[in-house]
């Protein structure tokens, strides 16, 4: 029998609350040998996304064809339709390398949005940018000001201004999109109302996030996001594209990758899905895709410790809120990532946070033995996430053959969940196999760090890029 796993405090623990958190660490841990295993498959799919179109996962050609030198020059809007926020940025590039100014405004994007219809979506975001040009430049004549469109979704481009929406992701569901160019709808609403702007880059918020951290650190050589969703972007050389291989590009010159890696195993074949992993697909709007992103995601974190709490309850052998009104964990997605994170921040001598939060969220009284356990999920749900996470990250790493490099990674569960980074550290040295003092953080040969503003600067950077690229004719 494995030793309880919490210091000490797990004497208290009853023997049917102490099989539970065996069987759920025996669902989610993940070991090395595992994590190998999925990274050789990640290679191989991401190869294959590379050859074939409609493959698993997608590696979209973004058109981003080159880093920045630090001499790029001009102002340049920026707008990042996320999937909580969205946020429009001015940013003005100075000559001085790595050195830009940035005024933004936020806007809450409202949850019926995500549902609604496109009419409603495009309006909504070119109603936002028409707010920002009239605060930011009141009474200005102004010529078309360049814009570069942090759209995070998977999107197949033919040019970089243009983007056919392949599916929505994160939860979005809006009918009418999917399988059409984006660029026409929103450039048609900004019409409408008159908003003198030109789109001229469509941009993933990986592509956004690899080329700002770029611009200030020249060993970037991938941008991931952690956050609502998961996903990665590299530089490929053409030449390694062979379903780009009829366009007859110069084989040596740089495409950045979208990945879209969230879509990773959709077809089952590596990933250990939990029970609960396969209701959340189930129950999601799009049932059979990125398998890979609601193991991860920021969005699927808290849905995952619902679900096992509930499940937990309705096991005959597990008195968990045993006679309490469970209702308010009978909802879905009531619980966010932010949630799951102030447990795990929780100190572990009387998890009182813990407590209360339970009380105040779900109305549930909770008993010592059963505060363990919660911080115990919250534990091996993070963790499995961390882990699981750095296989994308070795899986393009060992592919470009790079033993060194720096990553730049964003997101709400990169830059805010306990414990992320050090696990996903941890993890890359388990699956890359560094010599024992390395993989403790720092100056590990694979490094993560926090991405500068991907979808403010970096969307301003590849919109700077692309209009230097149209000006030399290229
Ligand atoms: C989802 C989107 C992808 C995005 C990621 C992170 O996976 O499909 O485009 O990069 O979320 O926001």
């Amino acid at each position: 029998k494995k030793p309880p796993s919490r210091r000490g405090s797990m004497a208290d623990v009853p023997q049917d609350l102490i099989k539970q958190i065996e069987r759920l660490e025996e669902l989610f841990l993940v070991p090395a040998e595992k994590l190998k295993e999925i990274t050789d498959h990640f290679i191989s799919e991401l190869e294959r996304g590379l050859r074939e179109e409609n493959a698993t996962i997608p590696m979209n050609a973004t058109w981003c064809m080159e880093f920045p030198d630090g001499h790029e020059t001009g102002t340049f809007l920026a707008l990042d339709m996320g999937g909580t926020n969205m946020r429009v940025c001015e940013v003005t590039l100075s000559d001085q390398a790595g050195e830009f100014d940035i005024i933004q405004s936020k806007y809450r994007m409202p949850e019926d949005l995500k549902t609604g219809t496109a009419d409603e979506l495009w309006g909504y975001v070119a109603d936002c940018l028409q707010q920002f040009i009239g605060y930011h430049h009141e009474g200005e004549k102004i010529e078309a000001l360049p814009l570069g469109f942090t759209f995070s979704y998977p999107a197949t481009q033919e040019y970089i201004d243009h983007g056919i929406l392949q599916r929505w992701t994160k939860g979005f569901d809006i009918d009418g999109v999917e399988g059409k160019d984006v660029v026409p709808p929103f450039e048609a609403a900004l019409k409408e109302r008159g908003v003198p702007i030109k789109l001229t880059a469509l941009v993933n918020d990986t592509t956004g996030t690899m080329i700002a951290s770029a611009y200030t650190d020249p060993l970037m050589k991938i941008g991931c996001i952690f956050g609502t969703g998961c996903n990665a972007a590299y530089m490929e050389n053409c030449g390694s594209i062979p379903k780009l291989a009829h366009m007859n590009l110069d084989p040596n010159l740089p495409m950045a990758i979208n990945c879209e890696y969230g879509a990773f195993d959709s077809e089952h074949k590596v990933l250990p899905r939990t029970p609960y992993d396969i209701i959340i697909d189930k129950e999601s709007p799009r049932p059979d895709q990125q398998a890979f992103e609601k193991m991860i995601a920021g969005l699927y974190l808290g849905e995952i410790f619902r679900l096992v709490l509930l499940d937990l309850n309705q096991q005959a052998d597990c008195n968990i809120f045993d006679g309490q009104d469970i209702s308010k964990l009978k909802k879905p997605y009531s619980l966010d990532s932010g949630f799951l994170a102030a447990i795990e921040e929780d100190p572990f001598e009387n998890l009182s946070e813990t407590q209360e939060l339970m009380q105040t969220k779900l109305s549930l009284k909770t008993t010592k033995p059963e505060l363990e356990l919660i911080r115990r999920l919250a534990e091996l749900i993070g963790t499995r996430a961390a882990r699981l996470s750095a296989c994308g990250v070795a899986a393009i790493c060992k592919k470009k053959g790079w033993s060194t490099c720096h990553v730049g990674a964003d997101g709400s569960v990169f830059n805010k969940y306990p414990h992320f980074k050090v696990r996903g550290a941890q993890a890359l040295k388990e699956i890359l196999d560094w010599p024992e003092n390395k993989g403790k953080g720092k100056g590990d040969p694979v490094e993560m760090f926090p991405a500068e503003d991907g979808s403010g600067v970096g969307a301003a950077l590849i919109a700077a890029l692309t209009l230097k690229r149209v000006m030399v004719g290229q």
